[in-house]
């Protein structure tokens, strides 16, 4: 057919990506209340008010990678040898041991994400994600036709997994169950008793298991982080993780993936891995050069530092959220999160989550997250790195709002 005029459509890869936070957060009006400041705690990236800036340590060794201009060129699509091997040096574990050919350095913890469940799953089959959960599964599941199903978490049991609801999704057509601890958005911490439940489920199913660890070690006191591959010897694991948080530099987009494989079972997926890595041939090089020095040498003090911080605002959020009538927050164990309950009948007016934070901003100039954009409403998620004043004051005028329409 000879073509008469210009007709460019998107791709049907374009219309099957959406993001559901862009998706949710584009339907409220983000107008705030004239004569009181917006205070945003929405927005999942530890940079946006300057509070918590990367250690001197880092940046000096991405200049020392710039200056030395041996970072310029390609490197091999699965990340620079000495990246791969610092990955694998600070993460390997007696029981699950990982050299660099165990490891891909990717775009990102997103870009793992991303191979990992490209590698894993074929459109029209599915892949069991958590509710409440990150939304990048399902956007990079549905970009690519592969379903979602997803499986709940209990906030009565430090959102723990529902392992029968979790069973009953499993068919012919599962092919990974997606876990992510501590988890965003809920900030829980999973026990070694409940990993090893979860593992028991794999195994007994035969599924692998994507294990989203990017946010490993940001643990609050008396908390400790349990990777899950040295927790088996059976089930394979591809674990992705990545620098944005723990080292609060989430633009520099580099992560990685780990493959955990004791038994060959992963042999066709390292194939599948190494052939999607050369798509976009690696991350940037810059900060993957750098990554030796940042994993090796940042004092632990400075993650002790963030954490401490962080613990600090949860339990400010936890002890004022906690005075008011109406709202139950779920204290965080981890992570940078702070998930907090709305108790719908409580209110005179308020219809639910996205109502909840749209009549919020619109009187107090205070934005948080509406949970529906992790699939789990009336709930609304704060970020927990804003500056403790700000939060104070957030927690105030929500005090105020709260008073306001209550019945
Ligand atoms: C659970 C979870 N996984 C992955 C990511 C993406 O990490 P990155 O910025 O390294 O792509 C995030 C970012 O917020 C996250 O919360």
């Amino acid at each position: 057919m000879t073509r008469t005029g210009w007709d460019v459509k998107q791709s049907e890869t374009a219309k099957h990506t959406s993001n559901p936070i862009r998706a949710i957060v584009d339907q409220l009006k983000i107008v705030p209340c004239p004569g009181k400041d917006l205070i945003s705690v929405s927005i999942g990236d530890p940079t946006v008010f300057g509070n918590l800036p990367t250690h001197d340590s880092v940046v000096d060794a991405v200049i020392d990678a710039v200056k030395s201009s041996k970072a310029n060129g390609y490197t091999h699509s699965t990340g620079y040898e000495h990246a791969r091997e610092a990955v694998a040096e600070r993460y390997s574990h007696p029981d699950a041991p990982l050299t660099s050919k165990d490891v891909i350095i990717a775009s990102g913890c997103s870009g793992a994400l991303d191979l990992a469940i490209t590698a894993l799953a074929n459109p029209g089959q599915n892949i069991l994600i958590p509710r409440p959960g990150f939304s990048l599964y399902q956007t990079l599941a549905d970009s690519k036709g592969i379903k979602v199903r997803h499986y709940n978490l209990l906030p009565e049991k430090n959102w723990e997994i529902d392992l029968e609801h979790l069973q009953s999704l499993v068919d012919d057509q599962t092919a990974a169950i997606v876990v992510n601890n501590p988890s965003n958005p809920c900030g829980s911490n999973y026990s070694r008793a409940h990993l090893l439940d979860i593992l028991q489920l794999a195994e007994k199913n035969f599924l692998p298991i994507i294990s989203d660890e990017i946010y490993a070690d940001m643990v609050f006191s008396g908390q400790v982080f349990e990777p899950m591959a040295p927790l088996t010897k059976t089930v394979p694991i591809l674990a992705c993780g990545g620098i944005a948080k723990q080292f609060l530099v989430p633009g520099w987009r580099v992560g990685w993936l780990m493959i955990h494989d004791r038994n060959n079972t992963f042999k066709e997926i390292r194939e599948g891995l190494l052939k999607l890595t050369t798509l976009i041939l690696g991350a940037n090089t810059i900060v993957q050069d750098a990554l030796p020095t940042m994993l090796h040498k940042t004092p632990r003090g400075f993650l002790t530092a963030t954490l401490a911080t962080i613990e600090e605002h949860a339990k400010l959020s936890y002890e004022m959220l906690g005075k008011i009538d109406g709202l139950v927050p779920i204290m965080p164990q981890g992570t940078m999160y702070f998930m907090v309950g709305i108790q719908i009948e409580k209110f005179k007016d308020i219809a639910n989550d996205m109502d909840f934070v749209q009549k919020l901003v619109t009187e107090q100039s205070v934005f948080a997250l509406p949970a529906s954009c992790f699939a789990y409403p009336n709930f609304f998620r704060i970020v927990i790195t804003v500056p403790k004043d700000k939060l104070k004051i957030a927690y105030e005028r929500l005090a105020e709002f709260c008073a306001q329409h209550r019945k």
